[in-house]
């Protein structure tokens, strides 16, 4: 066996990982379930590095050396596990099995308790950066076993983005550790596509800026606090004609937006953590409701007419505007997703180092942005910080947008143009600052009709009122 590395499932993403891992000098052992794809890559790319073809997945095991570490890349779910189970027999105790596919954390949660009874390790591994990223340095997340991080760290250290030199790799945590925080990346990759999409409509729908000029804007804001990969890509996109209408490209895509379903796992856990990621929440159903097309079709028949906006006086304010409320949502949202990793690794005791992975997404995952930076340093100032948003650059950056942030949403409001997640970053923020909740009115009801108890500002205990009888309270 000559192999350090096996590899198999070769779909694109597959493809490319195995070319990344070749091309930095590892011999990898590559597989697919349908020949033709192995052959193919290695009639196209075979010079690009050592790597060793099988047909059978016998021969494919064989080649790798002991104790072997085992690349599956292929759909989440179901083929996962009829890959899993099929190689399971044909491994040796301490071999590792690795799965590189956006599994859900719960399903990496069984896996590695199954394999780890077999005496093998599973490696729940999140890899962000698509097609490119996957083949010029992806952004690699490593759930799983101290002993698999130690045989395979170097090796996927070596294939992943570097940012001042450091690797955009990291052992996050036990078992699912990284799986869940690749979850919670796409989570985050949801809203801040979200919040842009909100920003491109209100330049052109209340600003009456053309796509071009709205590329021209992204360019300038790249330069600055929002630079990052989302923003430079959708500079790009707003500039890009149809070939076949001339018209922008934007134009004519069908305007559903489709999803397979981590940002819809990022928001299902966070209900069960308890953890309000509300602009999370909104760009996954901003989703689903650009889906309902049968229900938008009707209600454009209803309700026909556009709520008239108040023009604009300055063009230019509003479009900075936008460019501070986007910033400032932004900080939100990435405020939400780190409280949900530091709660989901409270829940599983996975000890996850929120600093590593504002480290390990600085680069070539889909969300790596300039600002990455600053949550890095927030968490290097204080690990246990309680919210990132208080943190002083972050305070600054929402303070000084917050009149802004305001005026963005309230004339979205009045032009009747939908912000979902500006709308409820701002509320977020409101509702985090506020010195009094109506909450207390929700527990004085909860207690009214289902005698539920409540708490009292000026007395501990647990209280209940006699809301039926003479209104006397009791501590309960
Ligand atoms: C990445 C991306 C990648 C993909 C997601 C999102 O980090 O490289 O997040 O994993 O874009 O699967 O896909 P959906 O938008 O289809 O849910």
């Amino acid at each position: 066996a000559r192999a350090t590395i096996g590899l198999t499932g070769l779909a694109v993403m597959g493809r490319n990982l195995a070319r990344n891992i070749a091309r930095h000098g590892h011999t990898i052992a590559v597989h697919n379930r349908t020949t033709a794809k192995m052959t193919a890559l290695l009639d196209e790319f075979g010079d690009e590095g050592d790597f060793v073809g099988s047909e059978s997945l016998e021969d494919f095991v064989a080649s790798i050396q002991q104790p072997r570490a085992i690349v599956i890349m292929v759909k989440a779910g179901e083929p996962t596990d009829a890959v899993i189970d099929a190689l399971v027999p044909l491994l040796d105790e301490g071999d590792i099995v690795v799965d590189g596919g956006n599994a859900h954390f719960t399903d990496t949660l069984r896996r590695e308790q199954a394999l780890k009874e077999k005496g093998l390790h599973f490696v729940g591994m999140g890899v962000s950066g698509g097609e490119e990223g996957a083949l010029n340095g992806p952004s690699i997340m490593v759930g799983g076993s101290d002993d698999a991080y130690e045989k395979l760290g170097p090796i996927l250290e070596s294939i992943a983005a570097e940012v001042d030199g450091t690797p955009c790799c990291a052992h996050v945590g036990p078992d699912a550790a990284g799986h869940f925080v690749k979850m919670v990346h796409n989570g985050i990759e949801y809203a801040d596509m979200q919040l842009i999409a909100e920003s491109y409509d209100l330049l052109r729908s209340v600003a009456g800026l053309e796509p071009a000029e709205i590329a021209q804007v992204f360019r300038e804001w790249n330069d600055g606090d929002l630079e990052s990969f989302l923003i430079e890509t959708t500079a790009v996109v707003l500039d890009h004609t149809d070939a076949i209408t001339g018209k922008p490209f934007v134009d004519v895509v069908k305007d559903v937006a489709e999803q397979k379903g981590t940002g819809r796992w990022t928001v299902q856990n966070a209900l069960d953590l308890g953890v309000p990621v509300t602009g999370i929440a909104e760009a996954t159903f901003a989703r689903s409701l650009s889906g309902h097309t049968e229900q938008r079709a009707a209600a454009r028949k209803v309700f026909d007419t556009e709520p008239e906006g108040a023009p604009l006086d300055d063009r230019d304010a509003f479009v900075d505007d936008v460019r501070a409320a986007l910033y400032a949502s932004k900080v939100v949202a990435y405020a939400q997703g780190f409280d949900q990793i530091a709660a989901g690794s409270d829940e599983h005791g996975w000890g996850v180092d929120p600093g590593a992975m504002a480290t390990i997404w600085r680069g070539g995952c889909i969300i790596r942005a300039q600002f990455l930076d600053r949550i890095k340093e927030a968490y290097a100032d204080e690990p246990d910080l309680t919210t990132l948003l208080t943190t002083p650059y972050f305070a600054n950056a929402v303070t000084e947008g917050a009149d802004a942030w305001r005026r963005v949403v309230a004339t979205a409001v009045g032009a009747g143009v939908p912000t979902p997640a500006f709308s409820s970053s701002l509320a977020y923020f409101d509702g985090l600052r506020r010195e009094h909740l109506p909450a207390a009115l929700i527990q004085a009801l909860r207690d009214n009709f289902g005698a539920h108890t409540y708490a009292r500002v000026d007395r501990d205990g647990t209280f209940h009122t006699a809301w039926a009888g003479d209104l006397s309270e009791v501590e309960s």
